[in-house]
């Protein structure tokens, strides 16, 4: 009889896997199950997470493919660092190989991998062990986008014509852990980390609900990169001070700035843009999610701190620095906006909704590695556009072996 709730085995007990822990009390039919860490005490504290939460009794693990091999687990949800997605998926996949275990599927957090041909290799790994595959992409499910894109195709592009023009940014003050600093663990700086959002936001967007991903073709990418704030001699040492000496951007820089033009075509020839814009050098109350959806005879926008909720906080409450009002909170005094359940606003409960009724259902999600894939191709002809300064038609040659030159350590 098939299963009618889906259990979870986390890799990774960080940032994003407690956003997706905290998520799943909006999800009927998940548990959180297990949870591996490198690190015990962390599995341990995340799986007391789900427990107190009442989303699972979760179990800490210490072993991948012990975690895969218990019977209670039916998906895993990939949220390790960058650098360790071949080995994780690696261990995954030997894991099933050996006969362990009975796992529907899994579910990578972004990016697939730091380069396309990793991206590749993974995405072999998971075809190859029969295992039902998608692609996390929160932003899709945020319920702005979802409910301002449902409404756009249905009035405004019904009547007038479909939108031409999307844009979409993530900008906030710069990540949390040294890894994401470093280029060569992360994949490169702000444009690996953030620009897949919005390039998926944007394809998003431009697609008409219902028609497939093919509907609309990006054609041409034109990008730069810059270092506006973080190789500046005052933040690199503030860099170090904060993130210890393996973070050094006077020597080993990667971009805090990164911004693309995508050019996509329809199947009848109609020329579409996507604008993108990715900053880890924005100093606002804190994360910032937007995006522009522009047609003949309409609009939409949205940005994710104008939350509706603020508070004030006058100069004589002075308390420690938090992220309890938002992401990446920069302030605690003043005028500051508040994101009641970020996890909901940010799209993780819908994202997880999905998801677990795509495996429970025995289906391939909306989003599956094969997206993934596509993400990085864009983003490595983004790269590949800023390093030559001029615009590359996509997808160029050579694109499974590029590896841009902040990744390499060579990108001044
Ligand atoms: N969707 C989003 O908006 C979003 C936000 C943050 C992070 N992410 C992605 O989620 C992933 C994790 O990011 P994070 O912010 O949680 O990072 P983090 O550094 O906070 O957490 C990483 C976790 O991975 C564990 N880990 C370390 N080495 C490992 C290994 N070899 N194998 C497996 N796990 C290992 C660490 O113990 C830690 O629990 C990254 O791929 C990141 O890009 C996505």
């Amino acid at each position: 009889m098939p299963r009618s709730r889906l259990g979870i085995g986390f890799i990774g007990s960080g940032f994003n896997a407690r956003f997706h822990i905290q998520s799943l009390i909006g999800v009927r039919d998940a548990d959180v199950r297990g949870i591996f860490s490198p690190n015990a005490a962390n599995a341990a504290d995340a799986a007391d997470l789900a427990r107190t939460l009442n989303v699972g009794e979760a179990k800490p693990y210490s072993s991948i493919a012990d975690m895969v091999d218990d019977p209670s687990i039916d998906a895993i949800w990939l949220c390790g660092p960058n650098h360790a997605r071949i080995e994780n998926v690696e261990e995954v996949v030997d894991a099933i190989k050996a006969g362990r275990g009975s796992l529907k599927g899994i579910a990578c957090e972004k990016p697939l991998a730091r380069t396309v041909g990793e991206a590749r290799t993974v995405t072999e790994l998971v075809k190859s062990a029969d295992l039902s595959h998608g692609y996390l992409e929160n932003q899709l499910f945020t319920p702005h986008v979802v409910r301002g894109r449902d409404l756009i195709w249905a009035r405004g592009a019904a009547l007038t014509g479909r939108p031409y023009l999307a844009r979409a940014a993530e900008e906030h003050s710069g990540p949390h852990m040294p890894w994401f600093w470093r280029a060569d663990l992360q994949g490169g700086g702000v444009l690996t980390d953030m620009m897949c959002h919005s390039v998926e936001v944007v394809r998003h967007l431009l697609t008409e609900p219902g028609a497939p991903r093919s509907s609309i073709r990006p054609v041409r990418v034109t990008a730069r990169i810059a270092s506006l704030k973080w190789t500046r001699p005052e933040y690199v040492e503030k860099l170090a001070q904060m993130m210890g000496d393996e973070v050094d951007y006077g020597k080993r820089p990667a971009e805090d700035f990164a911004s693309a033009t995508i050019e996509y075509v329809t199947e009848d020839g109609t020329p579409l843009l996507g604008e993108v814009t990715t900053s880890w050098c924005f100093v606002g109350a804190g994360l910032r999610l937007s995006a522009e959806l522009l047609g003949p005879e309409y609009s939409m926008s949205w940005n994710t701190l104008e939350s509706g909720l603020k508070l004030f906080f006058s100069r004589e409450v002075s308390g420690e620095a938090g992220e309890d009002l938002v992401e990446k909170q920069n302030a605690e005094v003043g005028l500051m906006p508040v994101i009641p359940d970020e996890w909901t606003a940010y799209g993780y409960e819908a994202e997880n909704r999905h998801f677990t009724q795509a495996f429970l259902n025995d289906q391939q999600p909306a989003l599956t590695f094969d997206d993934g894939v596509e993400v990085m191709q864009i983003l490595m002809t983004a790269y590949m556009s800023a390093e030559q300064g001029r615009t590359i038609d996509f997808p160029p040659a050579d694109l499974d072996a590029f590896v841009p030159a902040v990744a390499k350590g060579e990108w001044r």
